[in-house]
């Protein structure tokens, strides 16, 4: 059918008929709030870059993650700043360090919130890499052993789903193989499978202070070229036991969001980073763009590419909206 007969407008006219036919929703059901936590109490620091975002103590976390409970988001996902950092990671996977403490008083007061952990190493090295240095090298395997135990620590603190994101190779089956031992068989692992070595983690590394010293993390986060890459990694993450797997950054990888999709059969989560935000946020500010909109378009695009759960700082605001 072609023009004159067929007139795609005929099913644009008004907004009862674009409802029908549209082919995608956004829904509370798909956000992750990440939420920062730092030592002390009475702390709620704004990150700069991330209008709206904070670091925040135990007792604000708590406070804050009861708020996006009542806004219907299922999960949030914690990443932790230590008292002190050293070569080791040691905070990392401490009984009674900053993530394990933010997670035991999550539970305790919202139950029902499900909490994800970060895994990762970057936060609590001296050198802010994501693993053991060896000269200038990070060593693969001594650091997913430490990945192992950080999860296991996680999970014995409450977390109900563990995320490594240091991207070493056999990082998820070290982390599978330490929680079943610890008796954790049924904690699910979401994969950070296909994250790459990207600009848009700037006003992360502010609000994590987790900048590394010295070098880049090219050596073991993926050249954001490449996406026949990204297949080969969650192929192994799958075999490694992975439960979700996840594209990182989320807008300049749509296509590979997509390729994941096609690919693969297993949960898909996107992670709409921290510059992405930022990036809206600036431009909202001086007035050249509608922010909010700007937002749902963005978090619908990552639905529309395949993804089913999307991990946002916007999430809050994005609940709002969709609670209007
Ligand atoms: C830890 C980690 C990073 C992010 C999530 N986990 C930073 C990095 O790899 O440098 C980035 C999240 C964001 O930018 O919002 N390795």
């Amino acid at each position: 059918m072609q023009y004159p007969e067929y007139r795609p407008r005929r099913l644009r006219k008004n907004e009862n008929l674009r409802r029908l036919i549209r082919e995608t929703r956004l829904s509370v059901d798909s956000l992750v709030c990440p939420l920062f936590v730092v030592p002390g109490s009475k702390v709620k620091k704004p990150i700069t870059s991330m209008p709206g975002q904070f670091q925040v103590s135990v007792d604000h976390l708590v406070k804050e993650a009861a708020v996006i409970r009542d806004l219907g988001i299922p999960a949030v996902l914690l990443f932790g700043i230590p008292e002190k950092k050293d070569e080791l990671a040691g905070g990392a996977f401490a009984r009674k360090g900053i993530v394990q403490r933010a997670v035991s008083a999550l539970k305790e007061s919202i139950p029902d919130m499900m909490v994800i952990t970060d895994v990762c190493l970057c936060e609590y090295t001296s050198h802010g890499h994501c693993g053991m240095l060896d000269g200038d090298d990070v060593d693969n395997d001594t650091t997913i052993q430490v990945l192992g135990e950080t999860a296991l620590s996680h999970a014995r603190a409450g977390a109900d789903m563990v995320a490594p994101s240091a991207m070493m190779d056999g990082q998820i089956l070290a982390v599978r193989e330490a929680l079943d031992e610890g008796g954790y068989e049924s904690t699910p692992v979401m994969a950070y499978s296909a994250k790459y070595a990207s600009s848009f983690y700037g006003p992360f590394r502010e609000a994590a202070e987790s900048a590394p010293q010295r070098g880049d993390r090219k050596s073991y986060q993926m050249d954001p070229a490449n996406s026949d890459e990204a297949i080969r990694e969650m192929t192994l993450d799958v075999a490694e036991g992975a439960d979700i797997l996840m594209v990182k950054p989320a807008l300049a990888y749509l296509d590979v969001i997509r390729r994941a999709r096609e690919e693969f059969d297993l949960p898909l989560a996107a992670y709409n980073v921290s510059g992405e935000y930022a990036m809206v946020k600036a431009a909202a500010a001086m007035g050249h763009l509608d922010g909010e909109r700007a937002m749902m378009e963005i978090l619908l695009s990552l639905r529309r590419a395949g993804a089913d759960i999307i991990i946002t700082y916007h999430a809050k605001e994005a609940a709002e909206v969709l609670l209007k």
